[in-house]
């Protein structure tokens, strides 16, 4: 087994939106591990890769301080703590390596139902309370905007109620938490994802190697996520037509079907979904037997 200043580390959200999508994503690059009993490890199996599961606010600072290689957190508590640090005069040292397409949310300003709100303006010598004071300070000064951040360390959406601000600056998914404190979304400030981020500091050929293989990886189970293979019979002369219908498809493969001369079997890998619509248009178009298959892997 390596030492383990050879096994790379990679941070991950303990118990969150974030946490089991963050792991799948992980196995489903050929990763196997186990979970500690105390549930803040988690050991690599067949790779020389530790996941360590802490509070997600943690993740950026402990990977630009070298604690670990990579890790995997929202880009709202990424960029927040980039703000943060540049306010510190400390600047943060770590590098965005992958979008991952998952956990979706937006930074947004909200304030109570009844609020006259026009534009950006209307935020002048006003209170916002927001767990995020670093984002939020950097685009109130580049807008022009005077307002004074609140900081609120949870729960921002009552602080309207409690007297304590007029607006919120806070994270919005489905927007069932504005609903139900009487909120309305005004204006947004950053959409974010899920990212994996890396420390600045070189982590020696054979980690950045294995990196690289993961973050390759990694781009084949997101295609094929979306990706569908699919397998139809078709007129040769209703070729050109069904070529174009097939969703993101580069060159189809055509082969010969046994006992028949005007009609061919066609196969081709799709890389968007095969949606209903798609098949009965392929239908009108002339084929027939037509077959939708999950794809499992792909390496480009
Ligand atoms: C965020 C945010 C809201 C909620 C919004 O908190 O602070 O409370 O999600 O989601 P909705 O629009 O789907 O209702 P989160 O659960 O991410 O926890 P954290 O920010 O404290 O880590
Ligand atoms: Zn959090």
């Amino acid at each position: 087994m390596e030492p383990s200043a050879q096994r790379i580390k990679i941070a991950v959200q303990k118990s969150g939106r974030l946490t089991d999508h963050s792991i799948d994503l992980l196995e489903r690059c050929g990763l196997k591990v186990t979970k500690s009993k105390d549930q803040l490890f988690c050991f690599g199996e067949n790779m020389p890769i530790d996941l360590l599961l802490v509070r997600d606010d943690d993740i950026p600072g402990l990977v630009s301080d070298d604690v670990c290689d990579l890790g995997i957190v929202g880009l709202n508590v990424v960029e927040e703590k980039r703000f943060a640090s540049e306010a510190d005069g400390r600047p943060a040292r770590f590098k965005q390596v992958f979008e991952l397409d998952f956990g979706h949310c937006r930074l947004s300003i909200a304030g109570p139902e009844e609020t006259a709100y026009d534009d950006l303006e209307s935020l002048n010598n006003t209170r916002i309370a927001t767990s995020y004071v670093g984002l939020l300070n950097n685009f109130l000064s580049k807008n022009g905007i005077d307002a004074e951040a609140v900081y609120f360390s949870g729960a921002v959406e009552i602080a309207p109620r409690l007297g304590r601000a007029e607006y919120i600056c806070d994270l919005v998914s489905t927007g069932s938490t504005l609903k139900a404190n009487g909120l309305r979304e005004l204006d947004v400030l950053l959409e974010s994802e899920a990212v994996i981020i890396q420390t600045e500091k070189p982590l020696g050929a054979d980690k950045q190697a294995l990196v690289d293989k993961i973050l390759q990886r990694l781009d084949g189970v997101l295609q094929v996520r979306e990706s569908k293979y699919i397998m139809l019979h078709a007129p040769k002369s209703a070729l050109a037509e069904i070529h174009e219908l097939l969703p993101g498809t580069e060159a189809p493969t055509v082969l010969r079907l046994d006992g028949s001369d005007d009609k061919v079997a066609v196969h081709a890998v799709c890389r968007e979904n095969v949606f209903w619509e798609t098949l009965e248009n392929l239908k009108a178009a002339g084929a027939s037997s037509l077959l939708v298959l999950p794809v499992e892997k792909m390496l480009d």
